[in-house]
């Protein structure tokens, strides 16, 4: 027997960090996967392997302990937990692959962590639904990082675009936003646990100001939304660069983040901003032309994704 599940990757639009203090985000699935495939060892041991990521392990999933004979990959933390917490420990073959970017806030470990829950419980003949997965997958991030905000495991298990409110309900804008985007990620990986925090003591040190920030930056989601709803792409991106403005102003931007935005913006992006905690990680800027100028300006410094939203979220296939 042999399943496949595949996750999507994300990329928050507005809303990062204004969240943690109970505002409202909106984050959607990129059309960038990961990958698991999951079937019967052919040699009693369990081996986790990527071709692409280039490594690959032998696991004890009962100790959470591995042997790395290739490779030092960081995303196996995620795959070793949700063996630990949801296997019988029988012997098995894991394979992923993936082309989103590790460590640049894409969501590239809810999306593994996603996508090796669904095909684990396919192989167990465990049932389950979007919510139980999400829920689930969101346990395993949090076990692993200590932290970990809902909304990256929703996104890759639901796909579309998700507004999440402050009463932290979830709701899928089930619209079709065709407008691509450049995602440009630097080679430096934000650290979204310091980034969290920094912002938190800035807060701390400035109530009256960065109290109003984060409200504004609140507001400005919930424009974001009614501009979603209503594909009004110009306003979407409006709203994008003053987003960008608010989160430099908490200081969670870099001079490689800040170069990419400007210009993006430069060559006819018409929003560009940090998306994720910033630090290092990805900027995200919206293109309805120009794509391909975006794409190769932003290029000759730092590396580029185009993509585009998609609705497909977690899928799998089982093989018998
Ligand atoms: O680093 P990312 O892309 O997972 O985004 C973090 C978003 C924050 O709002 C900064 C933190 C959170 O948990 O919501």
């Amino acid at each position: 027997m042999e399943v496949i599940a595949s996750a999507p990757g994300k990329v928050i639009l507005f809303g990062e960090h204004s969240v943690v203090y109970g505002e409202p985000a909106i984050a959607g699935a990129v059309d960038k996967r990961a990958f698991i495939k999951i079937k019967n060892s052919p040699n009693n041991k369990t081996i986790l392997k990527s071709y692409d990521l280039n490594f690959e392990a032998e696991i004890n999933s009962k100790s959470k302990k591995y042997y790395l004979k290739k490779g030092k990959p960081g995303i196996i933390r995620y795959i070793l937990e949700v063996l630990y917490q949801h296997h019988d420990h029988s012997p098995i073959e894991i394979i992923l692959s993936s082309n989103i970017p590790i460590g640049s806030g894409l969501g590239s470990s809810a999306a593994v962590t996603v996508a090796t829950l669904a095909a684990l419980y396919r192989y167990h003949k465990v049932k389950f639904n979007r919510k139980s997965l999400a829920f689930d997958a969101h346990k395993i991030e949090e076990t692993v990082q200590g932290i970990a905000s809902p909304l990256d495991t929703l996104v890759c298990t639901h796909g579309g675009i998700i507004y999440l409110s402050r009463s932290k309900k979830f709701q899928s804008l089930r619209i079709k936003f065709k407008t691509p985007f450049v995602i440009g990620y630097s080679s430096k990986h934000g650290n979204t646990g310091k980034m969290v925090k920094d912002v938190k003591f800035l807060k701390e040190n400035n109530p009256k100001i960065v109290n109003h920030i984060i409200s504004a930056m609140g507001n400005l989601t919930n424009s974001g939304k009614y501009a979603i709803l209503h594909n009004n792409v110009s306003k979407i991106g409006e709203l994008m660069n003053i987003n960008h403005g608010l989160l430099d102003s908490l200081g969670v931007s870099t001079p490689e983040l800040s170069r990419m935005v400007y210009l993006a913006r430069k060559k006819g992006a018409v929003g560009a901003k940090i998306t994720g905690a910033g630090g290092g990680g990805s900027i995200i800027a919206l293109c309805p032309k120009n794509i391909d100028s975006v794409a190769a300006e932003i290029s000759k410094y730092e590396k580029i994704l185009k993509t585009k939203f998609t609705n497909k979220g977690i899928y799998y296939q089982v093989k018998y």
